[in-house]
């Protein structure tokens, strides 16, 4: 199985887009809900949640984790990758959804760091809405600067956005969070619309309509969640190890998918929270039934 971590409902969306482009794969999706939002937390206590909750995937069978989260990828996936997961489980991947989004935008591969002069990319502006830690790691502005640096970059954090997702706030008040982020973007940029806008956290494309509503009308929205899923089903066809039957077919279709005939999605759905509270709005937001199990209570 192929583990898909977030913070909370946000992964969701990535979780679609995996659905679309893999529909043989199984996943399994775990939302740290206990915990969200991660946005504003302390770097080390993001580093420990998420550690914690790569390692209950790995305990599972999953051996490849995706962080759907970017601040997940943002801050703690560097450490993960280097200094955890050699000593925990060598054989084992963690990657992240920051990586496939800057070589998108940059149209620069990840491994090309000191890209030529002509490098592709005419002057452009960027504007990267994100978490306060997202922001704050850099990751956006200095891995685009790395591999195009004719690029403006600008970040907008939109504290309080996610708390409100997960609230499932009266759409009037979201919608006016992100008119004033967007706003905020937008003089910084003297005004000059973004040609790109990167929603840097995996809930936003939750209210994507609102972000398309504020932003200028030639402002092209970055779809994180398809350049992701190319990117995996890129980096799984380099990887073979990770193409066995454990990471295929229908080992979890049960009956709640039945309607939805015989390529039913391969997902199973964990939280750390309390799956009564989460299944109405994940069900909604993923498209298609989601029910959670606590995790607690599935795990030794
Ligand atoms: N959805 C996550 C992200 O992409 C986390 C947001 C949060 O928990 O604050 O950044």
């Amino acid at each position: 199985m192929i583990g898909v971590f977030d913070s909370g409902h946000g992964g969701l969306t990535i979780l679609r887009g995996l659905r679309a482009r893999l529909p043989e794969r199984a996943f399994v999706y775990l939302g740290d809900h206990a915990h969200a939002p991660y946005g504003a937390r302390e770097p080390e206590a993001i580093y420990t949640l998420t550690r914690g909750n790569v390692e209950r995937l790995f305990s599972i069978g999953c051996c490849l984790v995706l962080l759907a989260c970017n601040t997940a990828s943002a801050v703690a996936l560097c450490r993960l990758q280097q200094t955890w997961l050699p000593r925990l489980a060598p054989e084992n991947r963690v990657l992240g959804v920051v990586v496939p989004t800057i070589e998108a935008v940059t149209a620069v591969p990840w491994h090309v760091t000191s890209p030529p002069e002509d490098a592709p990319g005419a002057p452009r502006r960027i504007a990267v809405y994100a978490t306060r830690r997202t922001v704050e790691s850099g990751s956006f502005p200095q891995e685009i600067a790395r591999r195009a640096p004719a690029l403006r970059v600008v970040q907008q954090p939109c504290p309080g956005l996610v708390d409100r997702i997960e609230a499932d706030a009266p759409e009037a008040e979201v919608a006016a969070m992100i008119r004033g982020f967007v706003a905020a973007s937008l003089e910084v940029l003297g005004g000059a619309a973004p040609d790109t806008a990167i929603l840097g956290c995996t809930h936003y494309p939750l209210v994507a309509r609102h972000f398309a509503q504020a932003l200028p009308a030639g402002t092209e929205r970055l779809d994180q969640a398809g350049l992701v899923a190319e990117s995996l089903e890129a980096y799984l066809a380099r990887h073979p190890e990770f193409n066995g039957p454990e990471f295929n077919g229908p080992e979890f279709n049960g009956p709640e998918f039945e309607s939805q005939g015989p390529r039913a999605p391969a997902v199973r759905f964990f939280t750390t929270g309390d799956p009564a509270r989460v299944d109405p709005l994940a069900t909604r937001f993923f498209g298609a039934p989601a029910h959670f199990e606590r995790l607690s209570e599935t795990l030794s």
